[in-house]
């Protein structure tokens, strides 16, 4: 049952069945063969922009997945438009009206897996399993938020008790015109899942996607349309933050804004935001993290070193829920440190398109810089403990495990496959999670232990959005682990959760006296 109260998540497709493999290695081969093209999507049509760039494979640069152009103000100011004209009718029909159309686009994503999970391992660099979790998670936020327009958007509203002869009642209603800023790092998820909540809200959105993946995005705005989505009420304008991303958000036309991405750009949308006049709107912003991971030694061993392997270095160590700092007790980290570098040795680096890789590239040549970049310091100012060796093709960087001395050691988020161990001496857990909440992130937090109460305490000290218990810290699934952090991780309301919708929405008060 995937409509109803009782839905279940989007299965996928399985990669250890033969014909399920046989048939994304197909549709990678097919798509070798194509150039794709993105552009400003605007009323259905696409326009002309900026002239086109290559979009190129992470993997490798020789291959050119696509070309891009950025949309232009024009289009920003038609597309606002638009969705203006469009949107009210929209918010009217009501939530369970929305909710077939985000239905069919779910049902859209799934008939079209194979081919989206191949564009996502080419132009993101996205292995097997993550493309096709991604997908899943992609329709599980078109049904999860089909499930609460029709819930909590219904046409009535909630009736509330007030004085004899007077009827009261509040119903939430769409705000207008949602700008939808999202990343390269889920380029279809959190694309379709922003997109998603926006409109089952009863908003039309305007999305530009990150600017190194529009290819996806393109196709999924495709795929809404076709899923019957009035053509004006989402419009796709591709192109860089500084240019696309700035118009749109110091545009007097929007009455939201959400951003999935860095804490810096963040800041950056909030200042433009405070600088407009006319309305005050809300920014849902999800960002950053500087996640840590509590080991005490009462946990077992084998499974803190599968969870931190693919916490730390699942998706190439590109996902905000991460791992970056593991705090290990004295007693026991060595002990797992070896186990670490051989199970890192056993990690399979390569061509995210081949079913057996575990490890694909960073997602381009500015990322891989930054990285070296804090290599090098490691190198220089901590210990590098193990490092693997990367493809010479493409943006690789090879997974990383290095020693600080504390939490102090990091000011930021380091975005890529590098894992940090700080040994600690368990009477000093509290000054030494504290160096860590000092940091202000609150994203995600694991703990690997067999007591409660030390769970309980690391709790208490790392304020976070999501907190894992005995096993891996990312990975959060749509209406399981409603997704999302706190202080410089974000603003919330949390993504696939039940108040996902609130901050898309006004609240209408309505008194009769009858
Ligand atoms: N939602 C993802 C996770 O949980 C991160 O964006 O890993």
């Amino acid at each position: 049952d995937v409509y109803g109260p009782n839905r279940r998540n989007s299965a996928g497709l399985d990669l250890s069945v033969k014909a399920d493999r046989d048939r994304l290695a197909a549709h990678v081969a097919e798509l070798d063969k194509l150039t794709l093209s993105a552009g400003p999507l605007v009323g259905g049509k696409l326009t002309a922009g900026a002239p086109p760039m290559p979009v190129q494979s992470p993997t490798d640069h020789g291959r050119v997945v696509g070309v891009v152009s950025e949309a232009q103000l024009p289009q920003i100011d038609q597309a606002f438009r638009l969705a203006r004209a469009a949107q009210p009718a929209w918010d009217q029909a009501g939530g369970p009206a929305r909710a077939e159309v985000l239905h069919a686009m779910g049902d859209a994503l799934e008939a079209n897996i194979e081919r989206l999970c191949a564009i996502l391992s080419r132009e993101a660099g996205k292995t097997l399993p993550d493309a096709i979790a991604e997908v899943r998670e992609a329709v599980d936020f078109c049904r999860y938020y089909a499930k609460l327009a029709q819930e909590q958007f219904g046409l009535a509203g909630e009736v509330l008790t007030g004085p004899v002869g007077e009827a009261n009642s509040l119903r939430l209603a769409g705000r207008g015109v949602f700008v939808c800023i999202s990343p390269w790092n889920f380029p279809l998820a959190i694309f379709t899942g922003q997109i998603a909540a926006a409109l089952a809200a009863g908003n039309a959105v305007l999305a530009k996607p990150a600017e190194q993946t529009p290819l996806i995005a393109m196709e999924a705005v495709k795929l809404y349309h076709a899923a019957g989505l009035d053509h004006r009420l989402l419009a796709l304008l591709p192109g860089r933050g500084e240019t696309v991303g700035a118009a749109l958000t110091a545009h007097e036309g929007l009455d939201g804004v959400a951003f999935t991405g860095g804490t810096d750009t963040a800041w950056r949308i909030n200042q433009t935001l405070a600088q407009r006049q006319g309305p005050i709107v809300p920014f849902i912003a999800e960002t950053g993290g500087l996640n840590g991971m509590f080991v005490d030694t009462t946990a077992q061993r084998e499974q803190v070193i599968d969870d931190v392997i693919l916490s730390a270095f699942g998706s190439a160590g590109q996902r905000c829920s991460a791992l970056r700092l593991l705090f290990l007790p004295h007693d026991t980290a060595e002990h797992v440190i070896e186990g670490l570098k051989g199970a890192m040795d056993a990690l399979v680096l390569g061509d995210p398109a081949q079913a057996v890789t575990d490890v694909g590239p960073v997602i381009d040549a500015d990322a891989k810089a930054a990285l070296d970049q804090h290599l090098v310091r490691l190198n220089r100012e901590a210990k590098v403990l193990h490092q693997l060796t990367a493809p010479e093709t493409g943006t690789f960087f090879a997974p990383v495990l290095a020693e600080i001395p504390t939490a102090d050691f990091l000011e930021r988020e380091v975005f890529g496959p590098v894992l940090h161990v700080v040994r600690y001496r368990p009477e000093d857990l509290e000054q030494v999670a504290g160096a860590l909440a000092a940091r202000r992130y609150g994203l995600t937090l694991g703990v690997h232990s067999r007591i409660e109460s030390f769970a309980a305490d690391v709790q208490r000290l790392v304020p976070a959005g999501n907190c894992y218990v005995n096993r891996s810290m990312t990975g959060a699934v749509v209406g399981v682990q409603p997704f999302g952090g706190e202080g410089l991780s974000g603003t919330g309301p949390k993504a696939g959760g039940p108040h996902a919708l609130m901050r898309y929405a006004v609240e209408r008060a309505l008194s009769i006296n009858i």
